[in-house]
């Protein structure tokens, strides 16, 4: 007797896409490949473990996604500290160190894949998501930041999405920051009655942090907090100027969002999200900007560097939302049969036909017509090819259209011979 097993469910925040719902991922990875390729920008895949430090160097000790976030272990077998990767750029980035790519030239890469992120899952939140990860290594002016979101916004055209809007800041320079940061950090100080504890805590590690909290108590606070924009100097107010001019030439609008700091620490100048409304509380569905010091941070040569992340389950949930979603079929013809001669030879047309580029399903092992006809309905196929002891005797197959769309003139069942068979159905669907 088998002992009785407790059956095993997917890992919270951690999700299944079943077969009716990848054809979505699919269409969307294709229209996203097209589109990448239209810009230049070349595929990298990068492991999706790499050492824990690599992410607590890039992405910054004192973050939420280093602090709390991190799906991170020590390796039984060699003591190796390692972490899944909570997103693509600082391996992208250790990656483009470790080949020596960037010694040359500048090089437009992307990937796509699964991240990981011990969230508190919801709609739009999970603990395994997917990301689309651009970046442009070793770019360092506004022409190239600009060029990333006139990129995006040809990308929510092609999806047919309209609902989702550019918000845009600069965080400035190192110096510029310090020197924001002690003046706010005097704010926060003079403030510190309405600072809840979490402000409280990130105070003097993270001060920006602060500004973006969603208590409604601490709005007020944060809406008068000295603006980083303020202490930006003649170069870095330059470069924003820059990608600002570029989105005008491109009738891009966009807006200023002061209080827009990112969840990772190597930002600087330009940093960007699309958000959107009609997702809920996660609405934020790609963000961005410039990480000029994160390649040496992470042991290269400086260069400069810009990328962004589109959330591709929120782009999914968002196109769902505005677009037809039938499931695609599973396949044009669908092969029913009866008896062991007419199951064999219906094996040798499914072949021919797939040469003939014809995507077809033969009925598996042996069953009523009625039970096989249901299957070929559920299958959305367009035709049931039908083969049968009379088909045999004469050398032909029925052919029965299974949709509305039987053109004029044509019935809904009619007899093909054998030998015209694949080219006819070529013609057909
Ligand atoms: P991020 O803002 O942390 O940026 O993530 C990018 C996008 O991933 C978000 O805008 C959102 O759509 C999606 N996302 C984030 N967390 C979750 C979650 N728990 N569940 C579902 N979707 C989520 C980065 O990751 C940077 N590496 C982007 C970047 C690339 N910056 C420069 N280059």
């Amino acid at each position: 007797m088998t002992q009785s097993f407790q059956k095993v469910r997917a890992l919270t925040g951690m999700k299944d896409v079943l077969p009716d719902t990848s054809a979505q991922w699919e269409a969307l990875e294709a229209t996203v490949r097209e589109w990448l390729a239209a810009y230049g920008y070349r595929n990298m895949r990068t492991p999706v473990l790499e050492h824990t430090r690599l992410f607590t160097r890039g992405i910054g000790e004192v973050t939420d996604i280093v602090e709390k976030e991190m799906y991170s272990f020590t390796d039984a077998l060699n003591d190796e500290r390692l972490t899944m990767r909570p997103e693509f750029t600082a391996g992208m980035v250790r990656a483009s160190i470790e080949h020596n790519m960037l010694y040359d030239r500048p090089h437009r890469v992307y990937a796509m894949g699964p991240v990981f992120r011990h969230e508190k899952p919801q709609r739009g939140r999970y603990r395994q998501f997917h990301q689309i990860d651009v970046e442009a290594l070793g770019f360092a002016g506004p022409d190239i930041d600009a060029e990333l979101i006139v990129m995006l916004a040809r990308l929510w055209k092609l999806l047919g999405l309209t609902d989702i809007r550019l918000e845009l800041n600069s965080l400035g320079q190192a110096g510029e920051r310090a020197a924001h940061r002690a003046a706010l950090i005097e704010y926060l100080e003079q403030h510190k009655d309405v600072l809840d504890e979490e402000a409280r805590r990130r105070m003097h590690t993270n001060p920006l942090r602060v500004l973006d909290t969603k208590n409604p108590a601490m709005q007020d606070m944060a809406d008068n907090a000295p603006r980083l924009f303020d202490f930006l100097g003649a170069d870095s107010l330059a470069h924003f100027q820059g990608v600002c001019d570029r989105l005008q030439d491109a009738g891009i609008a966009y807006r200023l969002n002061p209080r827009l700091v990112r969840g990772l620490d190597y930002y600087n100048l330009t940093v960007f999200e699309w958000v959107t409304d009609r997702l809920g509380a996660q609405g934020t569905v790609c963000g961005g900007g410039r990480y000029d010091g994160l390649i040496e941070l992470l042991g290269g040569k400086p260069a400069p560097a810009v990328g962004f992340a589109i959330g591709v389950e929120r782009l999914l949930d968002l196109c769902a939302q505005s677009a037809d979603q039938a499931a695609l079929p599973e396949c044009q013809v669908y092969l029913i049969h009866q008896g062991a001669e007419a199951q064999r030879l219906a094996a040798q047309l499914a072949e021919k036909m797939r040469d003939a580029g014809l995507r077809a399903i033969v009925h598996a092992g042996s069953a009523g017509f009625k039970s096989q006809f249901k299957r070929a309905d559920a299958s959305g196929a367009t035709l049931a090819v039908i083969l049968g002891d009379d088909e045999i005797a004469s050398g032909t197959a029925s052919v029965k259209w299974l949709r509305e769309q039987v053109a004029e003139g044509q019935s809904q069942q009619e007899t093909i011979p054998l030998d015209r068979l694949v080219t006819e159905l070529t013609l057909k669907v």
